[in-house]
Order: C-alpha cells, then sequence, then structure tokens
C-alpha cells in the first residue's frame, strides 16, 4: 500500500489530498488529518473550506 500523500485535482470539482496531511484552516486551527479531504475550488460549499458537493449543483 503507497502511504506517500498525494495532491489530486478534479476537473470541475476539489482538489483532493489523500493520504496523512496537516490541515491549518485561516483562524490558525489545526488538524491532523488521517484521511482525505476535499478542498473547495468553487466557492460554494456549505462547510468551507471543505468540499460538501455543491459544486454539482
Ligand atoms: S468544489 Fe465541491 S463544493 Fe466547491
Amino acid at each position: 500500500m503507497d502511504n506517500k500523500t498525494a495532491v489530486i485535482f478534479i476537473k470541475n470539482g476539489p482538489v483532493k489530498i489523500k493520504g496523512k496531511h496537516k490541515l491549518v484552516l485561516p483562524d490558525n486551527k489545526s488538524n491532523q488529518i488521517e484521511y482525505d479531504t476535499a478542498i473547495c475550488r468553487c466557492g460554494k460549499s456549505g462547510c468551507l473550506p471543505k468540499c460538501d458537493g455543491s459544486h454539482n449543483n
């Protein structure tokens, strides 16, 4: 199993971060993430900065 972190740009969708990574929010709060994260690129998400699927609407 490949444990390397990957950043994947989804066409017309979010940026997915796969693998272990640290997410630092604008208010300087941070979380150690052990699973995949999708970051919104469209600005429509109701839970920014994460994608909630609203880009499909
Ligand atoms: S990219 Fe998915 S809600 Fe913005």
